[in-house]
């Protein structure tokens, strides 16, 4: 394996067509055929299909009309007890808009049907990035093909016979989600079975999980900065390209996926010279390429909201990814880069949302029950979050 982790370098791969996708070699069963999977043409009719679902506008109409509904019915059970978790807030917003986004429907929308749900897809997740995981992998893919079915029993399956009765019946206009726009070009895809279900399966976990753990280190990092600047929490909270950028940095410092994995498919040479055999794995080191202080300057490791960045670069480095797979739901959960103001219609996306929501509610860390990792996952994610509100 070869590790690649300036900037440039990372960038570089990242963009390149001869490096395809690594990270699930391991969990294939899981992730064959899976738009971040594949490569080439196959890649790029896939994503210009799900593209249409991903465009600006769109997001616009979630933002403006989808997202505040779902954060205040989350919200309420908290604002009311005046206490809550940041990590369980986080999960339940973030997953209620990325079923939306999959066209996964749920039966009564209960609180032990999105904590049956939420475990599904964190075994999914686990197993198809079996790459990275410790313990026995058979066992955890193993674990990882019972989610898919009880995933397809109970939720998939009735949220296919419903679209597909709306598209046979012509009735009423088929939900915007990505399992509706696959069964109406069900003809011209001609998609397995198995994998139109790995496909849809995968939208709410990886809408769900980065976003919930990106919200939560960015909550943490606004809660660090207003110990140390007080008078600012106002500001904060009703400035929503502030609030966007402290969101932008704190993606940067905690890049939900730290490294990616591609293998080259020829012999690869990158701008900076540095040589890839045909067939050698290379490790995209995220963390440490949005840490480059060739880029992000001396400071480069501390949170700055308001650094200097060069042009052309983004606040929140390379955690969306870049080139052909870059990530989908980018302008959905990050928004739009702010230019100050003159943007005729800002995207803030839905992190930034949901934290300015959070202060709003002047939310602030519980001091009797400080937050602790994640025990179970092998990244630095926050498993538990207590916080006041009110
Ligand atoms: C903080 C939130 C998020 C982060 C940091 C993030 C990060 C990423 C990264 C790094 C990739 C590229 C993977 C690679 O090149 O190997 C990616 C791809 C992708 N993301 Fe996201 N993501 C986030 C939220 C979302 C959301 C909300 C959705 C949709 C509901 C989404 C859908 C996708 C899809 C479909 C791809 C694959 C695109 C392709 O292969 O063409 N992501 N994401």
């Amino acid at each position: 394996m070869l590790t690649v982790s300036s900037y440039r370098d990372c960038r570089d791969a990242y963009r390149h067509r001869d490096l395809r996708q690594a990270l699930y070699d391991e969990g294939a069963a899981l992730m064959g055929d899976v738009i971040v999977n594949l490569h080439g043409e196959a890649h790029r009719d896939r994503r210009r299909l799900e593209n249409r679902l991903f465009r600006r506008d769109v997001f616009m109409y979630w933002e403006r009309e989808v997202i505040p509904e779902v954060v205040e019915r989350v919200l309420a059970p908290a604002v009311e007890a005046g206490t809550g978790d940041l990590v369980a807030l986080a999960r339940r917003a973030m997953l209620t808009l990325a079923v939306r986004i999959a066209g996964v429907d749920l039966q009564d929308g209960s609180d032990s049907e999105f904590d049956d749900l939420f475990e599904i897809m964190s075994r999914l997740s686990r197993a198809s990035t079996v790459a990275h995981a410790t313990g026995s992998k058979a066992a955890i893919i193993e674990t990882g093909l019972r989610a898919l079915d009880e995933f397809d029993e109970r939720f998939l399956q009735p949220s296919i016979r419903r679209r597909m009765s709306i598209i046979e019946s012509g009735s009423e206009q088929t939900p915007a989600d990505v399992l509706s726009t696959l069964l109406e070009n069900r003809d011209a895809l001609d998609l397995p079975p198995e994998v139109l279900r790995r496909e849809v399966a995968y939208f709410p976990w990886v809408g769900s999980h980065s976003t919930s753990n990106a919200l939560a280190h960015a909550m943490d990092r606004i809660f660090d900065w207003l110990v140390k600047r007080p008078a600012e929490r106002n500001l904060l909270g009703g400035d929503p390209e502030l609030t966007q950028r402290f969101v932008h940095e704190s993606l940067r410092l905690h890049p939900p996926s730290p490294v990616a994995l591609r293998r080259a498919v020829v012999d690869v040479r990158l701008a900076s010279g540095v040589h890839v055999p045909a067939g050698e794995t290379v490790v995209i080191d995220v963390s440490a390429a949005n840490r480059d202080p060739d880029v992000f300057g001396p400071a480069a490791s501390e949170f700055d909201p308001h650094r200097d960045l060069p042009e052309g670069v983004p606040l929140w480095g390379l955690s969306f990814g870049t080139g052909f797979h870059s990530c989908l739901g980018q302008e959905l959960a990050g928004g739009v880069a702010p230019d100050g103001g003159n943007h005729k219609s800002p995207l803030y996306g839905a992190i930034a949302v949901v934290a300015r929501e959070l202060l709003r509610h002047g939310a602030t860390p519980d001091p009797d029950n400080p937050p602790s990792l994640d025990a179970e996952s092998t990244r630095p994610h926050f498993g538990r979050y207590p916080i006041r509100l009110g």
